[in-house]
Parts: C-alpha cells; structure tokens; sequence
C-alpha cells in the first residue's frame, strides 16, 4: 500500500441547508491523513442531471438517503479500499462503471459526488496542499467574480415570483474582499427598500429577502435601486443578474406567470425577456428559456450574446455533450457548473474543460440545498473558472463560502488575481 492510498471510507447521514438528510462521505488514508465532503441538493433540477437517491415514502418528506448509503456500504467502499486517492479519474471510473447508468440513477448522484469530492480532499490532505492547489495542478490560481442574490424567487420561494434568481454581479472590485464589502451594502439597501414598502415576507431557500412584488419588472426596478441607492454604477461597477430557471414555470406551452398572473406564449416570452435585457444593465441571464427550445436560446445568444453573458445550468446540466452541442449551435455563452449535475469530479471537469476549449464563461455554482462543505470554493480557485455562484449573503452554508474565499484570496497573497470584469467581456 503507497502513503495515499485509501485506507478506510465512512459514510454518514448529515442534514442540509434545508433540513433534509444528504451524504456526507470521509476518506482515509494510509498516510494519516483523511478527507470529507458533503453532496449539495437542487430543488429547480434540469432534467438530464445526476440522480439524487432518495427513498420516497412518508419519512423525511421522501427525502431519506438510507438506500445512497447502503450503496456506499455493499459497494462503494469495498471497492475503493485500497485505491490511490490521488488518481481522482480513476476512481471516479470505478464509481461511474460500478453505478453503471447514465444519470447514476442506480447507486445515486448523491452517493457519488460525495464520495468522488471526499477523494480529492483527502488527496490534497495527504500531499499537504490546501484543495485548491492540489486541483488546480499547474493551472495559475484566480480568484472568481462572485454573482451573488438579493432576491430570492422561483422554486425556492414558493413561486412567490416567476423569476428564480435577482442577482448582482461586482465585477469592477479590485478583490474579492472588496466585492463582498460592495455587496454587503447592496443586500443592506435591498432589506431598507422592501421593508419601507411593506413587501418583506422573509428569505427563500438561499437566503436572499423573499419580497412580494406585483410584477417582474418591479423586482428588476427594486434590484436597480439596490445598486444604485448603495452608491454603485451598474454599468461600470456591480452589473444585474437574472436566473430566469425558465423550465420551472413553462407549462402547457406557454410561460405560465403565476405572480402577474398571466400566461405568455414562447414568442411573447421572448419578446418579454429581450425587452428586460435592452432595458436593465443586465450583465448576465440564465435558462432565459425552457430547457427544450434550443431555438430561442440560439435567436438570443446571436441578438445579446455580445453583450450579455447568457448562462446554461438546466439547458447544459453540467455535461460535456451537452456543453460542446451548445458551442456549436450558440445556443449560450457560459455554463453553470454544478458538480452534483455531473455526479463526479471528472464528469465535472471534462464539461468545464469543454466550455473553456469553446471560449465560454464557467460559473462554479452551488445548489440550493447546501451545507457547511466549502469545496466549491477551491474548485472556482483552482480551476481558475472567473465566477462563482453561492446564492446570497445570509444564512452560514452560503457564508462559509465565501468566507472561504477569503481565505484563499488572502493566503495567495500578493499572487491573489480578481477575475474582474474580463470574464464578462469587459475591462
Ligand atoms: P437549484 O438552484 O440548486 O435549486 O437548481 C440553483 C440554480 O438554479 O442555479
Ligand atoms: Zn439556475
């Protein structure tokens, strides 16, 4: 047995940001040292993700992981005992062959990603490197434009709007310490402006205030003031940013607007959303159309994409194929990369590594259901991605993340590089 080689895996039920039961997965090494990671949950999923196990039934709302771990227990672990924790594509080859379905709909996503992220800890624990450094390789570290909430709507919030996602994007920072401090001010002014307009109800699923406007537009204004009441240039200083998740709300054909209560055919919806995006200084919009209408995402990535940064998380669900078809037939211009969507790092990896080659943005997101696992930091870092996205600036399973980076920024030192407004084009 070599020093990193895998000495014992555990496997636990831990709880999430939203209070159901996710997989938390430890691995040690022969070395001593050891590793551990927690599978994050979405609750807008696109369709072609990796599966989440769960048991279904009455307890824990359906959400219990009790067959991902017995999984883990009769199959995972025995067969990477005794495996070298540094050979992250190895491993996650026999995770993948030992699931044996496409989306790991057999042993689950969840089981996996948990497993396949622990290794890499616990590889860059036994090469004493923080995880950044150990999965970045030779790649020179960046330190990522966060795109961060104020608004929370969509699935996490009850539909109390259509829209998901009302986000600001401080890209004219000089760091990341000082786009934390602008957005700081920013989500102050927010909570001030929908408390004096009686529209506050609480925070949704990602900590961002869960107002209740009367319409699209008035979030989209609210967001506006935001920046500029807190003193920002939205132009040149904190850009606006959507996640539309439009497969959520498209039913029946047509774009079903619950909060304005109206229902908008695809062409009027689109019509809609360009009118936002020539209105708004909008810097970046995600899944702007449902999943399926590759038409609509193509027309729009050729009338914006110059100038706005048009974002797939459901239309590309962090996989390769997915990531070179949009390439070629321009149906986007960045992924969301989510690494729970691939199920294991090297799935991850080559949908990334495809979007770089295409000369697309890549957003290392996290999901709405999150912990106090920070390694989404590392990978933004290490991989030099440009952006991240947590959610927003409440609630300690999105603060640890960027506290995390934090103290990444710091430690690289006079090295720390802030992407800056180059990964929108901008300078
Ligand atoms: P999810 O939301 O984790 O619920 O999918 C995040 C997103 O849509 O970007
Ligand atoms: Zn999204």
């Amino acid at each position: 047995m070599s020093d990193l080689d895998i000495s014992s895996v555990a496997a636990r039920q831990v709880w999430d940001s939203r209070g159901r039961p996710t997989i938390e997965v430890e691995i040690h090494l022969a070395i001593g040292a050891s590793g551990r990671a927690i599978a994050p949950a979405g609750a807008s999923t696109g369709s072609g993700e990796a599966l989440d196990l769960r048991d279904g039934g009455a307890t824990f709302g359906g959400y219990g992981v009790t067959k991902a771990l017995a999984g883990l227990r009769d199959e995972i672990i025995p067969a990477l005992v005794g495996q070298p924790a540094d050979q992250q594509a190895h491993l996650d080859s026999i995770l993948a062959d030992l699931d044996g379905t496409p989306q790991f709909t057999r042993l689950g996503g969840n089981a996996l990603i948990a497993t396949s992220l622990a290794a890499a800890h616990a590889a860059a624990a036994g090469r004493n490197m923080p995880l950044w450094q150990s999965l970045g390789g030779t790649t020179e570290p960046l330190i990522p434009v966060p795109e961060i909430q104020i608004f929370g709507g969509g699935a996490h919030a009850a539909g109390a709007m259509d829209l998901q996602d009302f986000m600001v994007v401080p890209f004219g920072a000089s760091s990341f310490r000082e786009a934390l401090e602008w957005v700081a001010e920013i989500y102050l002014a927010a909570g001030k402006l929908v408390s004096q307009r009686g529209l506050s109800v609480g925070v949704a699923d990602e900590g961002g205030f869960w107002p209740v406007f009367e319409s699209n537009e008035k979030a989209l204004d609210s967001l506006l003031a935001s920046i500029e009441s807190a003193g920002f240039d939205p132009a040149t200083q904190v850009g606006m940013s959507i996640d539309v998740a439009a497969s959520q709300f498209y039913r029946d054909g047509a774009y079903q607007l619950k909060a304005e209560g109206r229902a908008l055919s695809p062409q009027d919806w689109y019509a809609q959303v360009s009118g936002w995006v020539r209105s708004y200084p909008i810097a970046m919009i995600e899944d702007p159309f449902t999943e399926h209408d590759h038409a609509s995402h193509r027309a729009f990535t050729s009338e914006f994409g110059s100038r706005v940064q048009i974002v797939g998380d459901d239309l590309l669900v962090t996989n390769r194929q997915n990531v070179e078809a949009a390439a070629a037939g321009h149906t986007c211009t960045a992924l969301l990369c989510k690494p729970n969507q691939a199920g294991t790092l090297t799935r991850t990896r080559e949908a990334f590594d495809a979007a770089k080659a295409a000369g697309m943005g890549t957003i290392v997101s996290a999901r709405s259901g999150e912990s106090e696992d920070t390694t989404i930091a590392h990978l933004a870092v290490g991989w030099a991605s440009g952006q991240f996205k947590v959610g927003s600036f409440t609630r300690s399973e999105r603060m640890a993340k960027w506290n995390e980076m934090l103290r990444i920024e710091e430690s690289l030192g006079t090295r720390a590089r802030y992407a800056g407004g180059s990964v929108l084009g901008r300078t």
